[in-house]
């Protein structure tokens, strides 16, 4: 997650989860962003201000009534890229649903205008009480966001019900996501296949090919990111679920094509990043073979393509963006892929070049248009190649949008 440049004002309000908060502001100025914190009067009492001082390099805020910061309650509120309420006290929630602003905290709040995301924390039947649940509603139709709470241990022990707040690394990735969330990718849905898949020989060995699934992954979470409801179909991968995407975890060419299928009809944006095994055994021994005596043949056939025969799923105005991994000759056969498959962006990248293709954190990618064109993206992390994949489909869905004709050349 990056937040260069970005000015976050974190409230932290009287919950036992304020501890968390100080992991939080590690994490968000790791991120790049700079943390204003700000205590309510409850928030003091869990975390002194030197903590948050230390931890966030400012001075930390916690009255109202500070000689010399007389209007800062406006200053921050209006400054911030993002005001982050962890924890948020169910107290701290209803004076803010009711616009009481006795405090430094609320009266930032009361005068915001921007995005404000609240990270509820508390005893579960606290949270599940009907005041609380109507001063969230309150919040939530004013265009702020939640995030958790969660189910888990609270510091009374162990509960089925939501009220533990969220990781901070949850948290860090919804403040992005609050940040970057945008037209035209806000509120699409968007597929995404990711990491190889596998076919049985017998019941402990597999064929599958050298991917990681990180690129797909570096997608998703991307997408998410812009504001795109996204759902991730992965073959076997170690990769981490990302906050806020939908997996849905395969093992064989059939199963993905079976998820895909599925889903296409209801998706604006299908990115295959998945490097399905183009191959299956004829026969998947029921049980497991013998190791041969001296050389073996082994009767292989071509799994169905996914792109290609869940065509006629696509909706008419969907955007579709495949891969192309190749070893030589790449752009050519890219094309002619793009062209094959009716696709509107190939990625196309060189699997024999050093810090590209599978395994690796890097890429090196040509992304060729349908209208002819080609952009191609320097050796850079996948996070950042991500980036500038979906660049691309924010054009073509922009151009969709606005009706221009894409003309070759
Ligand atoms: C030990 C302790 C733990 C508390 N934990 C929470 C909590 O997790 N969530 C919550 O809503 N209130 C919690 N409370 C109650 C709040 O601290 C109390 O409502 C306070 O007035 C909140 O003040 P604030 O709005 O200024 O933060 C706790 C109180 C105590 C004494």
């Amino acid at each position: 997650m990056r937040l260069p440049g970005r000015h976050v004002v974190l409230g932290v309000s009287g919950g036992i989860a304020a501890y968390k908060s100080c992991i939080l502001v590690r994490r968000l100025r790791e991120a790049g962003a700079t943390v204003d914190v700000v205590l309510s009067r409850g928030g003091a009492r869990f975390v002194g201000p030197l903590t948050f001082e230390a931890l966030s390099g400012r001075p930390v805020a916690t009255s109202l009534w500070t000689p010399g910061a007389a209007l800062s309650h406006i200053r921050l509120a209006q400054q911030a890229d993002l005001v982050l309420v962890a924890p948020a006290t169910a107290n701290l929630i209803a004076r803010a649903a009711l616009g009481i602003s006795d405090d430094l905290l609320t009266a930032i709040l009361l005068a915001r205008t921007g995005p404000v995301l609240v990270a509820p924390a508390m005893n579960d039947r606290m949270f599940d009480h009907p005041t609380t649940q109507a001063n969230i509603a309150a919040l939530l139709a004013r265009g702020w966001v939640t995030v958790g709470p969660d189910v888990g241990s609270l510091a009374e022990g162990d509960s089925e019900a939501p009220g533990r707040m969220s990781e901070p690394e949850t948290i860090l990735a919804h403040a992005g996501r609050c940040l970057d969330r945008r037209p035209p990718l806000n509120g699409r849905r968007v597929l995404v296949t990711a990491g190889p898949t596998r076919e049985a020989l017998d019941p402990v060995r597999v064929l599958t090919n050298r991917s990681s699934g990180k690129m797909g992954y570096r997608l998703a979470e991307a997408a998410w990111r812009r504001g795109a409801d996204v759902t991730l179909v992965s073959g076997p991968s170690s990769q981490v679920d990302p906050v806020g995407v939908e997996v849905r975890r395969v093992e064989s060419t059939a199963d993905l094509h079976r998820e895909v299928s599925a889903l296409l009809p209801s998706s604006d944006v299908l990115m295959m990043a998945a490097a399905p095994a183009d191959f299956q055994p004829v026969e998947s021994a029921p049980l497991k073979r013998p190791k041969p005596e001296q050389e073996t043949m082994l009767a292989l056939r071509p799994t169905k393509d996914i792109l290609s025969s869940t065509r006629e799923l696509r909706r008419g105005d969907a955007v579709m963006v495949g891969f192309a991994l190749e070893t030589g000759g790449a752009i050519e056969k890219a094309r002619r892929k793009l062209e094959a498959k009716a696709m509107d962006l190939v990625v196309v990248n060189d699997a024999l070049e050093p810090g590209a293709g599978v395994e690796v954190d890097t890429n090196r990618v040509v992304i060729l248009h349908r209208t002819g064109e080609a952009k191609t993206v320097p050796l850079q992390s996948k996070t950042d190649i991500a980036e500038a994949i979906l660049d691309e489909v924010e054009v073509v869905i922009g151009r969709r949008a606005s009706a221009v004709p894409e003309t070759a050349g």
